[in-house]
C-alpha cells in the first residue's frame, strides 16, 4: 500500500501559492521551487537512518548523530533539476543521478532521452524529484530504470499531482512513498494537472 504525503505546512501552501500564480516571474518561480523542494525533502527523509556519535563541543562532550545512509537524487529532466538545488544543499553529499524524459504530446507516453544511472548500485536509497506528478508514466518508468539497476528503497518528492498519477504510480509502485505540496483536482483533456501551476519546465527556463 503506497503512503501518500501531502505537506499541511503553512510555509509549504504558501510558497506553492506564489508557484501557481500565472503572475510570478521566471526568477521567483526558480527560487520557489527551489525552497519548496527543501521543504519537501525535508519531510521525505524524516526516516534515514542515523548512528550515534559524540561530538567535543568547546564546552564538553556532547552526543549526537550522524546520517550514515548513501543517498542518491534522481532529478528528471527537465523540470526536475529546479528542484536539484535546494536538495544538495540539504543533502550535501548525495549522488546525483540525471535521467532525462519528456512526454510525448499527443500519447502522453515518456520518451528517454538521457540517463546517467550506474549500470549497478549499492546506494540504499533513492529520492526522484520532479515537481509534476499527471498521468503518472514518467515517474513508473523512472522507479522501473532504478530498480533495474538494484535500487530498492525509493520514494518520489514531487510538488502537485493529479489523482490518476497518484493512482497509477501506486498500482505500479505500492513500496514507493510519495511526497508532495498538493493533491490537485484532475487531468484535463491534455493531460495538465489541473489547478496546477502551467508547464513546470517552461516557467523556470521560460520556453
Ligand atoms: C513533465 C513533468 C514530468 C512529466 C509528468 O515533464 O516534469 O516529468 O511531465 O507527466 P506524466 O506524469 O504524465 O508522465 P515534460 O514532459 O513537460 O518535460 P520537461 O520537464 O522537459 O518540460
Amino acid at each position: 500500500m503506497t503512503s501518500l504525503h501531502v505537506s499541511q505546512h503553512p510555509l509549504v501552501q504558501h510558497k506553492l501559492t506564489l508557484l501557481r500564480d500565472k503572475n510570478t516571474d521566471h526568477r521567483s518561480f526558480r527560487e520557489l521551487m527551489r525552497e519548496l523542494a527543501i521543504l519537501l525533502c525535508y519531510e521525505a527523509t524524516q526516516d534515514i537512518h542515523v548512528e550515534p556519535k559524540i561530538v567535543e563541543t568547546p564546552m564538553g562532550s556532547a552526543s549526537g548523530y550522524k546520517a550514515e545512509e548513501t543517498i542518491g537524487v534522481v532529478p528528471v529532466l527537465r523540470a526536475g533539476l529546479g528542484m536539484l538545488e535546494g536538495v544538495m544543499q540539504l543533502l550535501p553529499n548525495v549522488q546525483v543521478w540525471h535521467i532525462g524524459l519528456y512526454r510525448d504530446e499527443k500519447t502522453l507516453l515518456p520518451v528517454q532521452y538521457y540517463n546517467r544511472l550506474p549500470e549497478k548500485t549499492s546506494i540504499q536509497i533513492c529520492i526522484i524529484l520532479d515537481p509534476m506528478l499527471a498521468t503518472g508514466g514518467s515517474a513508473v518508468a523512472t522507479i522501473d530504470l532504478l530498480k533495474n539497476v538494484g535500487v530498492d528503497r525509493i520514494k518520489y518528492v514531487g510538488l502537485i499531482a493529479a489523482p490518476e498519477g497518484v493512482d497509477r504510480l501506486s498500482q505500479a509502485h505500492p513500496d514507493v512513498p510519495i511526497y508532495l505540496a498538493s493533491l490537485d483536482e484532475r487531468l484535463n483533456e491534455v493531460g495538465f494537472i489541473v489547478p496546477g501551476l502551467g508547464d513546470a519546465g517552461d516557467r523556470q527556463f521560460g520556453t
